[in-house]
């Protein structure tokens, strides 16, 4: 494709030298090939624009960039934003994808990917060609992919990569996990999303004002993509204080509200909900009849996500039976809430709660069932959001009987300080230090020690890291396995008992 067709259908105005013939498009200059439009972004780490002589050396024909540069030898586009063109032209790259298809957005502080693939399941058992993209995998109608790159939502191109080989495989109802993130780091501008879908959105760990209100205006933008649609669908849960008040003012087609307590008013509205012996019962009111279903997934804070997928489901095009069936047939999630049984006599669960309110959760849905003492084996990774740490210390001294605190992906930072920080909200909280607060920061030790000292009757909650195939410390990234860790554990365990 020529560059001046490229930045038409991308709808970017902007003068260049030459017009070069365009054979892909990269951000990172180290992919570049003989062809290549180069788009310079400013990341965590490295500004793109620094590697744009690079990028021309491997062949880049043309450089997107946030201003001049004299010293590139290839054509040379200016944008005000380069991220924002890096998401057009993928988007123009490969014909809009998401137009072709009803595109769903799920965001929120916790429970997207569980509410993504519940979508997904719905969709499909109402005879729809569905298809999700979460962080745990990629499901095109039947094909489940693993997603092993520690992304919830993609870079641009790989996004727009991604909707191309769906609307490829034939489907037309596409579940996309959208993280705050990526909202804020333009990349999901282009998507063309008809339903913005919002789990609830937590706050605590987030100390300050100003970093509040920006990730909120994150979340909102999802909604502000929706919203200029005539069959705009908005899915929100009128209970979230933080987000509702905002959210709701955002002009959009069809607004519609869900929730699990029985008292509020809702559109879509849990009146009981019951643990029984297949799963937790719900039973709810929506503008489409009745719905009563049991969920295999374990936690009540599923019949939250279960009701946002089954409002999304039928506002979309799925019939209510369908979407019930798919809710009920929906076996797990990967790493959510899943049980580890190696012939101990205690409970081992593995979730991937890794904010303030998830381990809440967690911690809250595992005590009911513990006769003994309540474990968990936590951590907070590294160049994410500093203020939880100490928020979950708290969280777990106040509801765990003993807090294991341990390695949770680190990457560049010092992962002692990470530790202390999470062990100052834990002892703050009135933990105990060498008592009820360890700090192991091996995290294979870690689980080793909690699982050496459980007892019978005991629960063991291996929190954070969940289905990830990897833990990142340094530059490196080792592969990790939660489960055979665990396993190997309770293996020595029960040989040396
Ligand atoms: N509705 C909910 N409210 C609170 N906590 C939840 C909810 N749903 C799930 N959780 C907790 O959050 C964990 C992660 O769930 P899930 O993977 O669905 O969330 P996510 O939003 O996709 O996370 P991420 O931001 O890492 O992609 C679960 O293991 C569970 O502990
Ligand atoms: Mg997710």
């Amino acid at each position: 494709m020529r560059l001046s067709t490229l930045l038409a259908a991308a709808g970017i105005d902007a003068a260049t030298s030459s017009d070069p013939e365009i054979t892909r498009i990269d951000y990172d200059s180290r992919s570049c090939e003989p062809g290549s439009l180069f788009v310079a972004v400013r990341g965590f780490h490295a500004d793109g624009h620094d590697f744009a002589a690079g990028a021309v050396e491997r062949g880049a024909v043309a450089v997107v960039a946030g201003h001049g540069m004299a010293q590139v030898r290839a054509a040379l586009v200016v944008v005000p934003d380069t991220r924002v063109a890096l998401s057009a032209l993928a988007a123009a790259w490969h014909g809009f994808p998401s137009r072709d298809m009803c595109v769903a957005g799920i965001t929120g502080t916790d429970g997207k990917t569980t509410t993504a693939t519940m979508l997904w399941a719905a969709w499909a058992a109402s005879g729809l060609a569905a298809g999700s993209l979460t962080t745990v995998d990629w499901r095109s109608r039947g094909t489940v992919t693993a997603n092993k790159s520690r992304q919830t939502t993609l870079e641009a191109p790989e996004l727009q990569e991604h909707l191309a080989r769906l609307r490829a495989d034939g489907v037309t109802h596409a579940a996309v996990e959208t993280s705050s993130h990526a909202l804020e780091l333009h990349r999901a501008d282009h998507v063309a999303y008809r339903a913005g879908v919002y789990t609830r959105i937590t706050s605590e760990h987030l100390e300050l004002h100003g970093s509040r209100e920006a990730y909120l205006r994150a979340k909102a933008r999802l909604l502000e993509l929706v919203g200029p649609r005539p069959d705009g669908v908005a899915v929100l849960d009128p209970e979230d204080d933080f987000a509702y008040p905002l959210l709701s003012r955002i002009p959009v087609a069809s607004r519609l509200t869900y929730t699990t307590s029985p008292d509020a008013p809702a559109d879509v509205r849990a009146e009981r909900l019951d643990q029984g012996p297949r799963g937790l019962r719900v039973a709810a009111a929506t503008p489409w009849g009745r719905a009563e279903f049991s969920l295999r997934l374990a936690g009540r804070f599923n019949a939250a996500n279960a009701l946002a997928a089954l409002t999304a489901a039928c506002a979309t095009g799925a019939g209510l039976d369908g979407a019930v069936r798919g809710l009920e047939g929906l076996e797990r999630v990967d790493g959510r809430m899943e049980r580890v049984e190696a012939g101990q006599p205690f409970t081992v669960v593995i979730d991937y709660a890794h904010t303030a309110e998830a381990l809440h959760q967690a911690l809250t849905e595992l005590r009911p069932a513990t006769s003994g003492r309540l474990w968990v084996v936590f951590g907070s990774a590294g160049e994410r959001d500093v203020a939880k740490r100490p928020a979950m210390g708290a969280v777990a001294a106040r509801l765990a009987d003993v807090s294991v605190i341990t390695d949770e992906d680190p990457r560049l930072e010092d992962r002692l300080r990470i530790l202390e920080d999470i062990a100052a909200g834990a002892t703050e909280a009135g933990g105990r230090r060498g008592e009820d607060v360890v700090v192991v920061p091996d995290r294979s030790e870690a689980i080793d020690f909690a699982v050496a000292h459980a007892a019978e009757g005991d629960t063991v909650l291996l929190a954070g890291k969940g289905h990830e195939s990897t833990l990142i410390s340094g530059a490196t990234a080792q592969p990790w396995d939660e489960r055979a860790v665990a396993e190997d554990a309770i293996r020595r365990r029960l040989a040396g008992a």
